[in-house]
Protein backbone atom coordinates (compact mmCIF):
# COMPACT_ATOMS: atom_id res chain seq x y z
CA UNK A 1 0.00 0.00 0.00
CA UNK A 2 1.13 3.73 -0.42
CA UNK A 3 2.78 6.03 2.18
CA UNK A 4 1.32 7.15 5.24
CA UNK A 5 0.18 10.91 5.36
CA UNK A 6 -1.44 13.23 7.47
CA UNK A 7 -4.71 15.41 7.32
CA UNK A 8 -6.54 18.50 9.28
CA UNK A 9 -10.32 17.90 9.18
CA UNK A 10 -12.31 20.78 10.32
CA UNK A 11 -15.92 20.44 11.05
CA UNK A 12 -18.78 23.25 11.69
CA UNK A 13 -21.79 22.47 10.36
CA UNK A 14 -23.72 22.79 13.16
CA UNK A 15 -23.00 24.10 16.79
CA UNK A 16 -19.69 22.06 17.37
CA UNK A 17 -16.46 23.77 16.14
CA UNK A 18 -13.81 20.41 15.89
CA UNK A 19 -10.41 20.21 14.06
CA UNK A 20 -8.17 17.16 14.82
CA UNK A 21 -5.24 15.43 12.43
CA UNK A 22 -5.73 11.68 11.98
CA UNK A 23 -2.91 9.40 9.87
CA UNK A 24 -3.99 7.72 6.69
CA UNK A 25 -4.18 4.26 8.65
CA UNK A 26 -6.80 6.09 10.69
CA UNK A 27 -5.07 7.20 13.86
CA UNK A 28 -5.90 10.63 15.69
CA UNK A 29 -2.46 12.21 16.30
CA UNK A 30 -4.46 15.03 17.70
CA UNK A 31 -8.16 16.79 18.70
CA UNK A 32 -9.87 19.60 20.01
CA UNK A 33 -13.72 20.24 19.96
CA UNK A 34 -15.30 23.45 21.10
CA UNK A 35 -18.92 23.21 21.75
CA UNK A 36 -21.74 25.48 22.12
CA UNK A 37 -24.36 23.92 24.00
CA UNK A 38 -23.93 26.30 27.04
CA UNK A 39 -24.49 29.40 24.46
CA UNK A 40 -27.81 27.65 23.44
CA UNK A 41 -29.21 26.22 26.12
CA UNK A 42 -31.28 29.24 26.98
CA UNK A 43 -32.84 29.23 23.45
CA UNK A 44 -33.80 25.58 23.85
CA UNK A 45 -32.39 24.91 20.07
CA UNK A 46 -29.17 26.05 17.91
CA UNK A 47 -29.23 29.82 17.25
CA UNK A 48 -27.71 30.10 13.90
CA UNK A 49 -26.01 33.74 14.25
CA UNK A 50 -25.10 32.84 17.87
CA UNK A 51 -23.22 29.74 16.22
CA UNK A 52 -21.51 31.64 13.66
CA UNK A 53 -19.88 34.15 16.07
CA UNK A 54 -18.74 31.02 18.48
CA UNK A 55 -17.28 29.70 15.21
CA UNK A 56 -15.34 32.38 14.49
CA UNK A 57 -14.39 32.91 18.05
CA UNK A 58 -13.41 29.62 18.41
CA UNK A 59 -11.91 28.29 14.77
CA UNK A 60 -8.38 29.60 15.07
CA UNK A 61 -7.84 28.01 18.55
CA UNK A 62 -9.30 24.85 17.98
CA UNK A 63 -7.21 24.57 15.03
CA UNK A 64 -4.57 25.06 16.52
CA UNK A 65 -4.90 22.82 19.86
CA UNK A 66 -5.35 20.38 17.34
CA UNK A 67 -1.80 20.33 15.71
CA UNK A 68 -0.04 21.27 19.19
CA UNK A 69 -1.96 17.92 20.26
CA UNK A 70 -0.55 16.31 17.35
CA UNK A 71 2.68 17.85 18.30
CA UNK A 72 2.74 19.19 14.50
CA UNK A 73 3.15 22.18 12.77
CA UNK A 74 0.37 23.32 9.62
CA UNK A 75 3.34 23.34 7.51
CA UNK A 76 3.61 19.50 8.08
CA UNK A 77 0.32 18.03 7.51
CA UNK A 78 -0.73 16.86 3.92
CA UNK A 79 -4.27 17.94 2.96
CA UNK A 80 -6.73 19.70 4.59
CA UNK A 81 -10.08 18.67 4.81
CA UNK A 82 -13.31 20.72 6.04
CA UNK A 83 -17.24 19.86 5.70
CA UNK A 84 -19.01 21.94 3.57
CA UNK A 85 -22.64 21.35 3.64
CA UNK A 86 -25.13 20.19 4.16
CA UNK A 87 -25.50 22.40 7.68
CA UNK A 88 -26.26 25.78 8.65
CA UNK A 89 -24.82 27.79 5.72
CA UNK A 90 -23.40 31.04 7.96
CA UNK A 91 -21.85 28.37 10.11
CA UNK A 92 -20.27 26.00 7.53
CA UNK A 93 -18.50 29.27 5.54
CA UNK A 94 -16.60 29.55 8.88
CA UNK A 95 -14.81 26.39 8.93
CA UNK A 96 -14.58 26.51 5.18
CA UNK A 97 -13.07 29.56 4.73
CA UNK A 98 -10.60 29.09 7.13
CA UNK A 99 -9.37 25.78 5.34
CA UNK A 100 -9.35 27.44 1.81
CA UNK A 101 -6.67 30.10 3.32
CA UNK A 102 -4.49 27.51 4.99
CA UNK A 103 -4.84 25.36 1.69
CA UNK A 104 -3.60 28.16 -0.53
CA UNK A 105 -1.30 29.57 2.06
CA UNK A 106 0.37 26.52 2.98
CA UNK A 107 0.07 24.90 -0.69
CA UNK A 108 -1.82 21.70 0.54
CA UNK A 109 -4.30 19.26 -1.49
CA UNK A 110 -7.88 20.45 -0.60
CA UNK A 111 -10.91 18.60 -0.21
CA UNK A 112 -14.39 19.25 0.79
CA UNK A 113 -16.34 17.03 2.41
CA UNK A 114 -20.27 16.17 2.26
CA UNK A 115 -21.09 16.06 6.34
CA UNK A 116 -23.06 12.71 5.77
CA UNK A 117 -20.73 10.40 3.74
CA UNK A 118 -18.21 11.91 6.44
CA UNK A 119 -20.47 10.40 9.75
CA UNK A 120 -20.63 7.10 7.56
CA UNK A 121 -17.04 6.34 6.62
CA UNK A 122 -15.97 6.84 10.40
CA UNK A 123 -17.90 3.41 10.52
CA UNK A 124 -14.55 1.72 8.29
CA UNK A 125 -11.98 3.09 10.86
CA UNK A 126 -11.05 -0.12 12.66
CA UNK A 127 -11.10 0.05 16.22
CA UNK A 128 -7.45 -0.23 17.30
CA UNK A 129 -7.02 2.76 15.64
CA UNK A 130 -9.44 4.89 17.81
CA UNK A 131 -6.55 5.93 20.74
CA UNK A 132 -3.80 4.35 19.24
CA UNK A 133 -0.80 7.18 18.68
CA UNK A 134 1.73 4.75 19.01
CA UNK A 135 4.74 5.13 16.40
CA UNK A 136 5.55 2.47 14.35
CA UNK A 137 2.20 2.73 12.64
CA UNK A 138 0.26 -0.09 10.52
CA UNK A 139 0.67 0.19 6.85
CA UNK A 140 -1.96 -2.20 6.21
CA UNK A 141 -4.56 0.12 6.45
CA UNK A 142 -7.21 -2.29 7.16
CA UNK A 143 -10.89 -0.97 7.52
CA UNK A 144 -13.28 -2.33 9.66
CA UNK A 145 -15.34 -3.08 6.76
CA UNK A 146 -15.39 -3.22 2.90
CA UNK A 147 -17.93 -1.85 0.71
CA UNK A 148 -21.11 -2.74 -0.46
CA UNK A 149 -22.53 -2.05 2.91
CA UNK A 150 -26.02 -1.04 4.49
CA UNK A 151 -25.52 2.25 6.62
CA UNK A 152 -28.02 3.69 9.01
CA UNK A 153 -27.52 7.56 9.89
CA UNK A 154 -29.12 8.80 12.42
CA UNK A 155 -28.84 12.48 13.98
CA UNK A 156 -30.28 15.72 14.65
CA UNK A 157 -30.65 16.74 11.08
CA UNK A 158 -30.79 13.35 9.58
CA UNK A 159 -32.26 9.96 9.80
CA UNK A 160 -31.78 7.75 6.08
CA UNK A 161 -31.13 4.07 5.23
CA UNK A 162 -28.52 4.51 2.63
CA UNK A 163 -26.68 1.40 0.57
CA UNK A 164 -23.02 2.77 0.28
CA UNK A 165 -21.38 1.66 -2.82
CA UNK A 166 -18.22 3.29 -2.81
CA UNK A 167 -16.74 6.41 -2.14
CA UNK A 168 -19.03 9.08 -3.05
CA UNK A 169 -21.75 6.00 -4.01
CA UNK A 170 -24.50 6.14 -1.99
CA UNK A 171 -28.28 5.14 -2.82
CA UNK A 172 -31.17 6.03 -0.02
CA UNK A 173 -33.11 3.48 0.60
CA UNK A 174 -35.48 5.50 3.17
CA UNK A 175 -35.46 8.63 4.56
CA UNK A 176 -37.50 10.33 6.81
CA UNK A 177 -41.00 12.14 6.17
CA UNK A 178 -40.83 14.59 8.91
CA UNK A 179 -38.56 14.61 11.85
CA UNK A 180 -35.26 13.13 12.63
CA UNK A 181 -34.93 10.98 15.50
CA UNK A 182 -32.42 12.80 17.28
CA UNK A 183 -35.40 15.62 16.80
CA UNK A 184 -37.81 13.91 18.44
CA UNK A 185 -35.08 12.94 21.12
CA UNK A 186 -34.49 16.67 21.49
CA UNK A 187 -38.14 17.61 21.14
CA UNK A 188 -39.17 14.97 23.96
CA UNK A 189 -35.99 16.49 26.00
CA UNK A 190 -37.32 19.64 25.95
CA UNK A 191 -41.20 18.43 27.14
CA UNK A 192 -39.57 16.99 29.99
CA UNK A 193 -37.98 20.09 30.80
CA UNK A 194 -34.83 18.03 30.54
CA UNK A 195 -31.03 20.18 29.99
CA UNK A 196 -30.93 20.12 25.86
CA UNK A 197 -27.33 21.43 25.34
CA UNK A 198 -25.59 19.24 23.25
CA UNK A 199 -29.10 17.50 22.11
CA UNK A 200 -31.66 15.92 24.31
CA UNK A 201 -30.60 12.81 23.69
CA UNK A 202 -28.19 11.81 26.12
CA UNK A 203 -30.60 13.05 29.05
CA UNK A 204 -33.34 11.42 27.78
CA UNK A 205 -30.98 7.65 27.76
CA UNK A 206 -30.20 7.94 31.13
CA UNK A 207 -33.86 8.89 32.28
CA UNK A 208 -35.02 5.81 30.65
CA UNK A 209 -32.77 3.77 32.17
CA UNK A 210 -34.80 4.11 35.08
CA UNK A 211 -38.92 3.82 33.64
CA UNK A 212 -40.56 1.02 32.33
CA UNK A 213 -40.71 1.00 28.74
CA UNK A 214 -43.99 -0.37 28.63
CA UNK A 215 -45.74 2.11 31.19
CA UNK A 216 -47.29 4.22 28.49
CA UNK A 217 -48.66 3.20 25.12
CA UNK A 218 -47.61 4.89 21.94
CA UNK A 219 -48.35 4.15 18.90
CA UNK A 220 -45.73 2.78 16.56
CA UNK A 221 -45.59 5.01 13.60
CA UNK A 222 -46.21 3.97 9.59
CA UNK A 223 -47.59 0.75 10.54
CA UNK A 224 -49.39 0.49 7.36
CA UNK A 225 -46.59 1.62 5.31
CA UNK A 226 -44.49 -1.89 4.30
CA UNK A 227 -41.14 0.91 2.91
CA UNK A 228 -38.31 1.76 4.37
CA UNK A 229 -39.21 5.76 5.38
CA UNK A 230 -39.66 7.02 9.01
CA UNK A 231 -41.99 9.23 10.67
CA UNK A 232 -41.56 10.80 13.94
CA UNK A 233 -43.77 13.92 14.12
CA UNK A 234 -46.30 11.87 15.13
CA UNK A 235 -44.98 9.94 17.91
CA UNK A 236 -44.04 13.29 19.45
CA UNK A 237 -47.59 14.41 19.50
CA UNK A 238 -48.32 10.94 21.18
CA UNK A 239 -45.68 11.86 23.77
CA UNK A 240 -46.81 15.45 24.21
CA UNK A 241 -50.62 13.96 24.92
CA UNK A 242 -49.93 11.11 26.93
CA UNK A 243 -47.77 13.38 28.97
CA UNK A 244 -50.82 15.81 29.14
CA UNK A 245 -52.71 13.13 30.58
CA UNK A 246 -50.36 12.01 33.36
CA UNK A 247 -50.30 16.22 34.21
CA UNK A 248 -54.29 16.14 35.02
CA UNK A 249 -54.21 12.95 36.40
CA UNK A 250 -51.31 14.16 39.02
CA UNK A 251 -52.73 17.51 39.27
CA UNK A 252 -49.47 19.14 37.95
CA UNK A 253 -49.20 22.13 35.61
CA UNK A 254 -46.96 20.48 32.93
CA UNK A 255 -44.50 17.95 32.21
CA UNK A 256 -42.13 19.52 34.13
CA UNK A 257 -43.55 18.95 37.46
CA UNK A 258 -44.41 15.55 36.57
CA UNK A 259 -41.91 13.07 39.38
CA UNK A 260 -38.97 11.81 38.47
CA UNK A 261 -40.60 7.92 38.37
CA UNK A 262 -43.16 9.41 35.56
CA UNK A 263 -40.35 11.30 33.67
CA UNK A 264 -38.67 8.30 33.45
CA UNK A 265 -41.95 6.10 32.04
CA UNK A 266 -42.51 8.66 29.33
CA UNK A 267 -38.83 8.71 28.36
CA UNK A 268 -38.25 5.00 28.41
CA UNK A 269 -41.58 4.76 26.89
CA UNK A 270 -40.99 6.97 24.03
CA UNK A 271 -37.19 5.56 23.46
CA UNK A 272 -38.72 2.05 23.36
CA UNK A 273 -41.35 2.95 20.60
CA UNK A 274 -38.80 5.92 18.36
CA UNK A 275 -35.85 2.51 18.50
CA UNK A 276 -39.30 -0.02 17.56
CA UNK A 277 -39.95 1.63 14.79
CA UNK A 278 -36.46 1.81 13.66
CA UNK A 279 -36.17 -1.64 13.82
CA UNK A 280 -38.67 -2.59 12.06
CA UNK A 281 -37.61 0.02 9.05
CA UNK A 282 -34.84 -1.41 9.26
CA UNK A 283 -35.38 -5.15 9.29
CA UNK A 284 -37.10 -4.23 5.87
CA UNK A 285 -34.27 -2.79 4.27
CA UNK A 286 -31.80 -5.71 5.59
CA UNK A 287 -34.30 -7.92 3.91
CA UNK A 288 -34.74 -5.78 0.55
CA UNK A 289 -30.80 -5.22 0.34
CA UNK A 290 -29.92 -8.61 1.11
CA UNK A 291 -32.04 -9.50 -1.91
CA UNK A 292 -30.80 -7.42 -4.26
CA UNK A 293 -27.04 -8.10 -3.83
CA UNK A 294 -26.03 -10.93 -1.48
CA UNK A 295 -22.61 -9.78 -0.41
CA UNK A 296 -24.28 -6.86 1.67
CA UNK A 297 -24.58 -8.52 5.38
CA UNK A 298 -23.06 -5.46 7.46
CA UNK A 299 -24.43 -3.14 9.07
CA UNK A 300 -22.79 0.76 9.80
CA UNK A 301 -24.74 3.07 12.62
CA UNK A 302 -23.71 6.75 12.70
CA UNK A 303 -25.13 10.30 13.49
CA UNK A 304 -25.59 11.17 17.11
CA UNK A 305 -27.80 8.78 17.78
CA UNK A 306 -25.85 5.86 17.05
CA UNK A 307 -24.01 7.12 20.67
CA UNK A 308 -27.12 5.59 22.46
CA UNK A 309 -26.11 2.33 23.94
CA UNK A 310 -29.76 0.84 24.33
CA UNK A 311 -29.99 1.29 20.29
CA UNK A 312 -26.63 -0.07 20.18
CA UNK A 313 -27.40 -3.25 22.08
CA UNK A 314 -31.03 -3.63 19.99
CA UNK A 315 -29.39 -3.47 16.96
CA UNK A 316 -26.55 -6.39 17.89
CA UNK A 317 -29.18 -8.27 18.60
CA UNK A 318 -31.08 -7.37 15.29
CA UNK A 319 -27.73 -8.18 13.45
CA UNK A 320 -27.49 -11.64 15.24
CA UNK A 321 -31.08 -12.49 15.44
CA UNK A 322 -31.22 -13.38 11.77
CA UNK A 323 -31.09 -16.34 9.88
CA UNK A 324 -27.94 -15.16 8.32
CA UNK A 325 -26.12 -13.18 10.97
CA UNK A 326 -25.26 -10.01 9.87
CA UNK A 327 -21.84 -7.87 11.20
CA UNK A 328 -22.83 -4.70 13.09
CA UNK A 329 -20.28 -1.72 12.76
CA UNK A 330 -20.82 1.43 14.75
CA UNK A 331 -18.61 4.29 15.92
CA UNK A 332 -17.23 4.93 19.46
CA UNK A 333 -20.09 7.21 20.83
CA UNK A 334 -17.80 10.46 21.07
CA UNK A 335 -16.89 9.83 17.10
CA UNK A 336 -20.76 8.93 16.31
CA UNK A 337 -21.52 12.76 17.20
CA UNK A 338 -19.70 15.71 14.98
CA UNK A 339 -16.11 16.50 15.69
CA UNK A 340 -13.67 17.23 13.78
CA UNK A 341 -11.80 13.53 13.00
CA UNK A 342 -14.46 12.52 10.30
CA UNK A 343 -13.78 15.29 8.16
CA UNK A 344 -10.25 14.45 8.39
CA UNK A 345 -10.78 10.27 7.73
CA UNK A 346 -13.20 11.12 4.73
CA UNK A 347 -10.57 13.14 3.38
CA UNK A 348 -8.26 10.14 4.25
CA UNK A 349 -10.99 7.98 2.37
CA UNK A 350 -11.43 10.53 -0.64
CA UNK A 351 -7.76 10.93 -0.95
CA UNK A 352 -6.67 7.38 -1.29
CA UNK A 353 -8.89 7.12 -3.70
CA UNK A 354 -7.30 9.81 -5.86
CA UNK A 355 -10.14 12.79 -5.35
CA UNK A 356 -10.22 16.16 -4.07
CA UNK A 357 -11.09 19.68 -4.70
CA UNK A 358 -9.83 23.22 -5.73
CA UNK A 359 -9.59 24.91 -2.69
CA UNK A 360 -10.27 28.62 -4.85
CA UNK A 361 -13.78 27.31 -6.01
CA UNK A 362 -15.01 25.78 -3.29
CA UNK A 363 -18.57 27.00 -1.88
CA UNK A 364 -20.61 25.53 1.04
CA UNK A 365 -24.41 24.26 0.52
CA UNK A 366 -27.12 24.11 2.96
CA UNK A 367 -29.24 21.20 2.23
CA UNK A 368 -28.80 17.33 0.40
CA UNK A 369 -27.27 16.71 -1.94
O1 LIG B 1 -24.52 13.90 14.50
P1 LIG B 1 -24.88 14.97 15.46
O2 LIG B 1 -23.88 15.36 16.52
O3 LIG B 1 -25.27 16.30 14.71
C1 LIG B 1 -25.98 16.30 13.49
O4 LIG B 1 -25.34 16.13 12.41
O5 LIG B 1 -27.22 16.45 13.56
O6 LIG B 1 -26.25 14.50 16.16
C2 LIG B 1 -26.86 15.23 17.18
C3 LIG B 1 -28.13 14.52 17.61
C4 LIG B 1 -28.97 15.29 18.61
O7 LIG B 1 -30.32 15.28 18.19
C5 LIG B 1 -28.79 14.50 19.90
O8 LIG B 1 -29.92 14.58 20.77
C6 LIG B 1 -28.59 13.11 19.40
O9 LIG B 1 -27.80 13.26 18.23
N1 LIG B 1 -27.90 12.27 20.38
C7 LIG B 1 -28.48 11.21 21.00
C8 LIG B 1 -27.52 10.72 21.93
N2 LIG B 1 -26.38 11.49 21.83
C9 LIG B 1 -26.64 12.43 20.88
N3 LIG B 1 -29.69 10.68 20.86
C10 LIG B 1 -29.99 9.61 21.64
N4 LIG B 1 -29.15 9.09 22.55
C11 LIG B 1 -27.90 9.61 22.73
N5 LIG B 1 -27.08 9.08 23.65
ZN1 LIG C 1 -23.62 15.37 12.18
Amino acid sequence: EGKLFTVLGIESSCDDTGAAILRSDGTILGESLASQHSIHQPWGGVVPSLAKSAHEDNIDNVIQTALSNANMKIEEVDAIGVTVGPGLEICLRVGCERAKDLALRYNKPFVGIHHLEAHILMARISPEKYNNTSIPSDKSMSRAMEFPFLALLVSGGHCQIMKAHGIGQYSIIGGTLDDSLGEAFDKTARLLGLPVGGGGGPAIEKLARTGDPTSIALPIPLQKRKDCDFSYAGLKTAVRLASEKLCIERDVESAEQLSENDKANIAASFQHTAFRHLEIRLNRAMVIVSKEDERISTLAVVGGVAANNELRSRLEKLCLDRNDPWKLCVPPPRLCTDQGAMSAWAAVERLLVGSSDSAEGQEVFARYP
